[in-house]
């Protein structure tokens, strides 16, 4: 039977809901594909683990070469998080001719570029729509959908945490900290959730749009954050009676020759169309020159979103594998611009 071998980097929250997807949609994708997808093996830390979902323990292991070296295995997708580690799985599945699909911003926000040219030099694709917004296209709307015109402006709310407990804080009066432990619970944080609420999540997205959207590498170095640790019930309270809404908005905006990029907690008022998104919603605005106003939509963060994204890099990665065609995603850095740096 035809069939193609997947290996799983992690089996957490994002992971379980990649076999999930996969077993669920496996008419959709032979039909699409013209063969199965099978998820062969799926490295963990911890075999004795409790998961969500039920998989034949055989497929466990703690051992990455059995992803990495193992030849059956055609795709590897990386949901474990981390940057050192994963860098270093990702360039030893290249380097053996496997194909990668990502959700890690935290890695590809600070070398996608280098990760994505190591792919072409082993003519092997790295995909990774699943790194910014969770389950909206935004990648591919940037890369395809928008890719004739010359994008101006992007503001978004690019972290799920982060709006949901400003959700949670505004509507319902929920302390920041019950509200940020029910964002865990959901499997809406990372790891260590310090990246959310500090903002460096959204800034490491805003990294990934900002390079696709205007060609030009972003250091994090040079990117303005500001998280909303420090907000309370009672900013929160007085923004409502003043008509306001507040939300941690990733900005990149082309002005002047240059790019600038923050992510700061802004005040928007109730009738803006960012101050509508709730809980783990994200949403993008995009200006292009020609097209004017764009907005994308829907849930930033969880399992299945998440997987969703995941499982559209995998259709497009077999189905370039099987046209023996390069199906890389980025079409940066072809027309560079110039990135402010952030004022000391
Ligand atoms: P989890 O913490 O739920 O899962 C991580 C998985 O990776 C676990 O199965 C863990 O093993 C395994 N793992 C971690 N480190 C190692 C290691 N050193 N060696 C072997 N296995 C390891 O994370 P998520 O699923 O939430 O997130 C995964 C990735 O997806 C991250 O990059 C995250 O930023 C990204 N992401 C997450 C989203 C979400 O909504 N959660 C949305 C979009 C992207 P074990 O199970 O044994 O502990
Ligand atoms: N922790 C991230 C968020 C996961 O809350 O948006 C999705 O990237």
């Amino acid at each position: 039977e035809d069939k193609v071998s997947v290996g799983l980097l992690g089996l957490g929250v994002v992971g379980s809901g990649v076999i999930h997807l996969i077993e669920d949609h496996q008419e959709k994708l032979a039909h699409q594909l013209g063969c199965k997808v099978e998820v062969v093996k799926a490295l963990v830390r911890n075999m004795e683990k409790a998961r969500d979902i039920d998989v034949d323990e055989s497929i466990l292991t703690t051992n990455s070469d059995e992803v990495l070296e193992n030849p059956d295995i055609d795709l590897v997708i990386e949901v474990m998080g981390g940057i050192d580690h994963t860098k270093e799985y990702i360039l030893k599945a290249f380097s053996n001719k496997k194909h990668v699909v990502s959700a890690n911003k935290d890695l590809v926000a600070v070398h996608g570029p280098e990760l994505q040219k190591t792919a072409v030099k082993n003519n092997c694709d790295f995909y990774y729509e699943a790194s910014v917004a969770g389950g909206i296209p935004i990648l591919r709307g940037i890369n395809e959908g928008l890719s004739s015109d010359h994008i101006q402006k992007i503001m978004g709310i690019v972290n799920g945490t982060t709006n949901f407990i400003l959700t949670k804080m505004d509507e319902e009066g929920v302390s920041y900290e019950d509200a940020l432990a029910e964002a865990q619970r959901l499997g809406f944080a990372e790891a260590d959730p310090t990246s959310d609420v500090e903002g460096l999540d959204a800034a490491r997205k805003m990294a990934i749009l900002g390079r696709l959207a205007f060609s030009t590498p972003v250091d994090l170095q040079d990117v303005v954050i500001e998280g909303i640790h420090g907000i309370d019930l009672t900013d929160l309270r007085y923004a409502s009676q003043l008509g306001y809404t507040m939300k941690l908005i990733g900005f990149a905006n082309f002005f002047d020759h240059e790019l600038e990029v923050s992510v700061e907690p802004t005040l928007l008022a109730k009738n803006h169309p960012l101050a509508s998104v709730k809980n783990e919603y994200n949403a993008v605005y995009v200006y292009g020159e020609a097209v004017g106003e764009t907005m994308f939509y829907g849930p930033g963060a969880g399992s299945l979103p998440t997987a969703t994204a995941i499982l559209s890099d995998v259709v497009a990665a077999i189905k370039a594998m099987r046209l023996g065609v390069s199906g890389n995603q980025s079409n940066d850095m072809q027309f560079p611009k110039t990135l402010r740096p952030k004022e000391k």
